[in-house]
């Protein structure tokens, strides 16, 4: 029987409200993703896999362009990359931010424009400068003083490259210490504060080969409420009417960044990108207006908003295990394809998908399958209490920051992504094998 001929419910409320728009229910317990059954998937194309939803990546790409009609929108790719998605962001009119001569190769040799490219990072190795300039990136990320003469140099006395400054504009924002980043006490940019984004900005302007087009900042990440964006914007905004008494100088641009934050399950918040478009273009013209300033190009970089929510994580349960009051779920990812649990503690809302529970639900956490303890995927969560071995568990918002930060701790390999649109579904990234490990390992 195919999808189409059953009496499919959108679910695009209650408990299924994380999901990507286009899941459905079907019998037997079963869930749909871009008309795709999770069932199938997993029967076709093995677990762990990572089902990502073409249309919703779109849908989101496009909600991002119709909030901002007269922004320039970046994906920031860290949060997923490979060549499909850089087509269809590329075909939805957004442009990219990358923070690596790898991303950077992977989304030019796919074909995207690198002019559109902006390239990040606090340390620049060698590579991704040569990288960027052979290739010819649009905008280089200014994060800290010794890039001004590095940058100079590379470009050489007849070259031109564009710029733009990283400024720490002291606003704390973001769901969790280990990702914010507007204050002084962290990596990343120049501080307002003590000057030092002042003394950056008078010594690229002093080089004849550095075009800076902008101010940028990125207050943090997983940021769920419109204001820190807006006290940011203004002390930005305070920056370039600095720059232009002090030096006569316009800067057409303000990238304010991204970190726009998602829900991971029911209930919790979201950032409301029209909220904060509108929020940010009041603050802009208003700011302006008083600074007697030209109103600059506003740039933004969603990643977790825009690919987030389109991906389900699926894997297979391998082991049940009661520990004195607790109830461990083991399934055949974890840590590896997922470290953000262990890294930030957060929580997800997995589920069973494929059969109807025969019994009532029960608190259990849900565990990987490697060798430490702090493998933990979900902690409790409410699962059918006879969830047992073969069952397989879905999780969702699964998109950003799982499998770009995957590891091949235990050498269990990174899980596939496969792609689902319109009923149909495709490998994107395949598997990866132990022969993948056993080719990098050279020596004897
Ligand atoms: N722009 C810059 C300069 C960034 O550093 C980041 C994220 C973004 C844009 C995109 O932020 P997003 O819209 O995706 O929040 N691994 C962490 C998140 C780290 C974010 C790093 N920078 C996590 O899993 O929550």
């Amino acid at each position: 029987m195919t999808i189409a001929a059953l009496s499919a419910i959108p679910a695009s409320a209650g408990e299924l409200s994380v999901w990507p728009a286009s899941t459905t229910r079907l019998p037997h317990g079963d869930l749909a993703v871009g008309g795709v059954s999770l069932t199938e998937i997993a029967d076709r194309f093995d677990t762990p896999a990572y089902v990502l939803d073409e249309g919703e990546v779109r849908r989101r790409c496009r909600t991002y362009r119709d909030a901002f009609p007269e922004a320039e929108v970046l994906y920031a790719a860290k949060a997923f990359l490979s060549r499909a998605m850089v087509r269809w962001v590329e075909e939805e009119g957004l442009g990219l931010d990358v923070c690596s001569a790898g991303e950077l190769e992977l989304a030019v040799t796919a074909g995207f424009a690198p002019e559109r490219i902006v390239l990040h990072g606090n340390a620049k190795s060698p590579h991704d400068l040569e990288a960027a300039l052979r290739l010819g990136v649009g905008r280089i990320v200014i994060d800290g003083p010794s890039e001004i003469a590095r940058i100079a140099a590379a470009v050489g006395p007849d070259g031109h490259q564009k710029v733009m400054v990283r400024v720490v504009p002291g606003v704390s924002a973001g769901g969790h210490d280990k990702i914010r980043t507007g204050t002084e006490d962290q990596k990343f940019g120049l501080a307002l504060t003590d000057g030092s984004a002042q003394d950056a900005i008078a010594r690229i302007l002093g080089q004849r080969q550095l075009e800076l087009t902008g101010l940028h900042c990125h207050i943090g990440s997983q940021v769920t409420d419109v204001k820190p964006y807006l006290v940011a914007l203004r002390r930005m905004i305070g920056l370039m009417a600095c720059i232009r008494d002090t030096h006569g100088a316009v800067l057409p641009e303000l990238d304010m960044g991204g970190g726009h934050g998602v829900a991971y399950r029911p209930g919790e918040p979201a950032l409301d990108v029209t909220a904060l478009a509108r929020g940010l273009r009041a603050e802009l013209s208003e700011s302006c207006a008083a600074a007697g300033l030209a109103v600059p190009r506003l740039v933004i970089e969603p990643g977790r908003a825009v690919v987030g929510p389109a991906g389900v994580a699926l894997y297979r349960v391998l082991a049940v295990k009661h520990t004195g009051e607790k109830v461990f779920v083991a399934v055949d990812g974890g840590m590896s394809d997922n470290p953000r649990p262990a890294l930030y503690g957060v929580r997800y809302a997995p589920r069973l998908v494929g059969r109807a529970p025969a019994a009532g639900s029960r608190t259990a956490t849900v565990v990987g399958r490697h060798c430490e303890a702090g493998d933990v995927l979900a902690t409790d969560v409410e699962l059918p209490a006879d969830i047992h071995p073969g069952d397989l568990l879905a999780v969702p918002v699964a998109g950003a920051y799982q499998l770009s930060m995957a590891s091949g701790y235990n050498m269990v390999g990174r899980p596939p992504v496969i792609a689902v649109l319109e009923g149909t579904s495709r490998v994107l990234v395949r598997r990866e094998t132990l022969e993948d490990f056993r080719s990098r390992d050279v020596g004897s």
